[in-house]
Formats: C-alpha cells, sequence, structure tokens
C-alpha cells in the first residue's frame, strides 16, 4: 500500500467519501429520531404552551436543527459525491443484458437515493421553513410579545413532514446498505424488471410525501390519511410496513 492509493480517485469515492457520508448521516437521522420519539412527545407532555416549551423550543430546538439542516446537507453531498467520484458508479444505468445483480443494485440505490433526496428537501422545505415561524413565536413570546396565530398550523406542518422521514427513513437505510451488500449479490433482475420494480415504488413514495403535506384532505387532525403520521408509534409501524412491501417487491421483481 501507498500513501498514493489512500488518495486516489477510487479509495477518495469508494472509502472517504463513504465514511464522511455515513457519519453525517447518522448525524441527521440521529436528530431526526430524538425529534420524533423524544423531543415532541417530551414537549406533549408538558402539558402546556406555557414558559418551559418556548424555552426548550428557543434554546434546544434550535440548536438540534442547526445540526440537523446542516447534516442532510452533508449527507446528501457526500452520498451524491460516491456516485460523482467512482468511476463507472452507474454503468450502463440499469442496462445489463439479462438478468444481472447490477440492474437490482441500480433499481434500489435509485430509489434509496430518491427517498434521501426528499427527505433533504423534506428538511429545508417544510420543517426548517415552518420552524422558522415557530422558534420565532416562541422568541416574541418568551419576550413579551403577541403569539402568532399562524404558528400552531406551522408546527404541524413540520410535525407530519418529520414524521414522513421517519417513515421513509427505515426503508431508505436498508437500500443504502442492502445495494453494495445484499442485492448485488443475492438478486438480480433484467431491465425491464428493475424499471418496473423503480416506477412502483417511485409511485408509492410519491402517494406518501403528497399524502404528508396533505393533499389527500388537508392537514388537520382527524383526517383519517393521515395515520401514518398522526403519533411517533404510527410513524414506526408505518416505517416498517413500508419496508416489507418495498421487501416483497423487490423479491417479486428481482428476486
Ligand atoms: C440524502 C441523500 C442520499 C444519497 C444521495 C445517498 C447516496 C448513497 C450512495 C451512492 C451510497 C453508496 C451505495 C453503495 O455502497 O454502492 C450510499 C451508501 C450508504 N448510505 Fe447513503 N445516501 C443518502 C442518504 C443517506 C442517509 C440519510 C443515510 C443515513 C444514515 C445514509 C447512509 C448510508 C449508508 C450506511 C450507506 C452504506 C455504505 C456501505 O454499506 O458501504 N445515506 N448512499
Amino acid at each position: 500500500m501507498t500513501a498514493a492509493s489512500l488518495f486516489d480517485q477510487y479509495t477518495i469515492g469508494n472509502f472517504w467519501f463513504r465514511y464522511l457520508h455515513i457519519l453525517a448521516g447518522i448525524t441527521w437521522i440521529g436528530l431526526l429520531y430524538y425529534f420524533n420519539f423524544v423531543q415532541v412527545p417530551g414537549l406533549a407532555a408538558y402539558g402546556d404552551e406555557g414558559k418551559a416549551r418556548n424555552i426548550t423550543v428557543t434554546q434546544i430546538a434550535t440548536r438540534a436543527l442547526w445540526w440537523f439542516r446542516w447534516a442532510s446537507i452533508a449527507t446528501l453531498a457526500t452520498g451524491l459525491l460516491i456516485v460523482g467520484v467512482l468511476p463507472d458508479y452507474m454503468q450502463d444505468f440499469m442496462n445489463h443484458a439479462g438478468s444481472d445483480p447490477a440492474n437490482a443494485k441500480n433499481a434500489v440505490i435509485s430509489v434509496g437515493m430518491i427517498m434521501g433526496i426528499l427527505m433533504a428537501a423534506n428538511v429545508w422545505m417544510i420543517i426548517w421553513k415552518n420552524q422558522k415561524v415557530v422558534i420565532a413565536n416562541a422568541a416574541n413570546v418568551l419576550a413579551g410579545g403577541e403569539a402568532n396565530p399562524d404558528a400552531a398550523t406551522c408546527g404541524r406542518k413540520a410535525l407530519l413532514a418529520s414524521r414522513m422521514n421517519t417513515v421513509f427513513s427505515v426503508p431508505m437505510l436498508f437500500y443504502m446498505v442492502g445495494s453494495a451488500h445484499l442485492y448485488s449479490e443475492a438478486f438480480e433482475a433484467t431491465t425491464a424488471n428493475a424499471y418496473t420494480f423503480l416506477f412502483i415504488s417511485l409511485a408509492i413514495i410519491a402517494l406518501f410525501e403528497l399524502n404528508a403535506i396533505g393533499i389527500f384532505g388537508g392537514i388537520k387532525a382527524g383526517n383519517k390519511m393521515l395515520w401514518p403520521y398522526e403519533s411517533h408509534k404510527n410513524a414506526i409501524i408505518s416505517s416498517v410496513v413500508l419496508w416489507v412491501v418495498f421487501f416483497v417487491l423487490s423479491i417479486v421483481f428481482m428476486g
């Protein structure tokens, strides 16, 4: 081994960016789970909209959100760099002759990446956009100002998108790890089957995402379509069910 081979193009893409990607990814998803499984139920347990809640929002959530949103960018950037720097990472994108493990691998990492990119978009375009209103409101109320009547709706939008990301997280991580360590070995698919799997998966993902932003009947509590995101327990159940559906689909089309 030479020092040069530690930092050649292949090792940078295959090892260094992958390592940084996982470091950024655990920071992001770790904080996602903190918000969903600890902070939101914790704030609900305060049982009021009062001072303690506003201090938690301005002092704790603000800091956690900084690491959360920048970790999402770092994860996205390093993930795309793996693809960009590794020569021929997705060579002949799902166009291998006959039934081939490379088609299965390309199909699942594509679905995983699209979920990850959508999750990063949720962080910046829904969660952070709305949390800014919630944080400003908490700071204003603490300083003795009037409460913003829009803050509750903004909080609800951010909450639903955050639970959406929790639902996506289990299958997304399965594809991240499974593409190189499961699908490229135990699975194989024709180009047509790989594309069918990809398009069905994308349709399911799109329906979940549109549902989370209230396309099928608004974001008010009581809309039964929003069951998957109404509590963190529902989100965990939905995530596992989604993983099972995707796994069965992958066996049907690529097993
Ligand atoms: C945001 C969009 C994301 C993109 C574009 C992306 C892209 C990628 C790519 C291209 C790979 C390489 C797959 C291979 O081994 O061939 C990968 C692997 C991986 N990613 Fe992501 N990813 C994203 C989000 C995430 C997130 C949120 C996590 C959460 C922890 C994550 C964790 C991982 C892990 C653990 C691996 C497996 C590395 C290995 O087994 O060698 N990724 N990702």
